[in-house]
């Protein structure tokens, strides 16, 4: 096979913590749809299914390269939000966190003298800039909006549409 047991077993140990962004995504959404702000509903609802995309982008190569994929117990997500500030902090704190883990499979694949997985990471390693960047903003923007501004967060979502759906280049 062309994965090592070792990478093959630490990427779906990420694939299980894709999964629980999706969740955690999801419940955020799910906050944000009873408070009846449907733009930052929808926005997470997307970040969501975008979650689980990169979770199947990892469950592929795996399969792809002959590994084992050995899906983990995903924890439950933090169900307990209460403000949108907490929210976007929340999200960007995952994303930071996310960004180690990616570049920890990368010194691995690195290690490994894995160039195949090091070209598949890749794509990954610019996806974190681009998810950190924009909880990054989102924050920012609900912090400046404040609590009652929360209106103005919707605006500033609908303006900024929708810029990379899937994650994915437009073909
Ligand atoms: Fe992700
Ligand atoms: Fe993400």
């Amino acid at each position: 096979m062309l994965i090592s047991e070792k990478l093959a077993k630490a990427m779906s140990d990420q694939v299980g913590r894709e999964l629980g962004a999706a969740n955690q995504y999801t419940a955020v959404a799910a906050y944000f749809d009873t408070e009846s702000l449907t733009e930052l509903a929808s926005f997470f609802y997307r970040q969501s299914d975008e979650e689980r995309m990169h979770a199947m982008k990892f469950v592929h190569y795996i399969a792809d390269a002959g590994g084992r994929l050995v899906i983990p117990a995903v924890p439950a997500p933090q169900s307990a939000i209460d403000s949108a500030e907490a929210a976007a902090r929340l999200s960007l704190d995952w994303e930071l966190e996310v960004t180690k883990q990616i570049n920890a499979l990368m010194d691995l694949a690195i290690q490994e003298k894995d160039h195949i997985a090091h070209g598949f990471l890749e794509w990954f390693v610019n996806e974190q800039l681009e998810e950190v960047n924009t909880m990054n903003e989102l924050l920012a923007v609900i912090r400046r909006a404040g609590k009652d501004g929360l209106l103005l967060v919707e605006q500033y979502l609908i303006r900024r549409g929708e810029p990379h759906a899937g994650g994915e280049a437009p073909a």
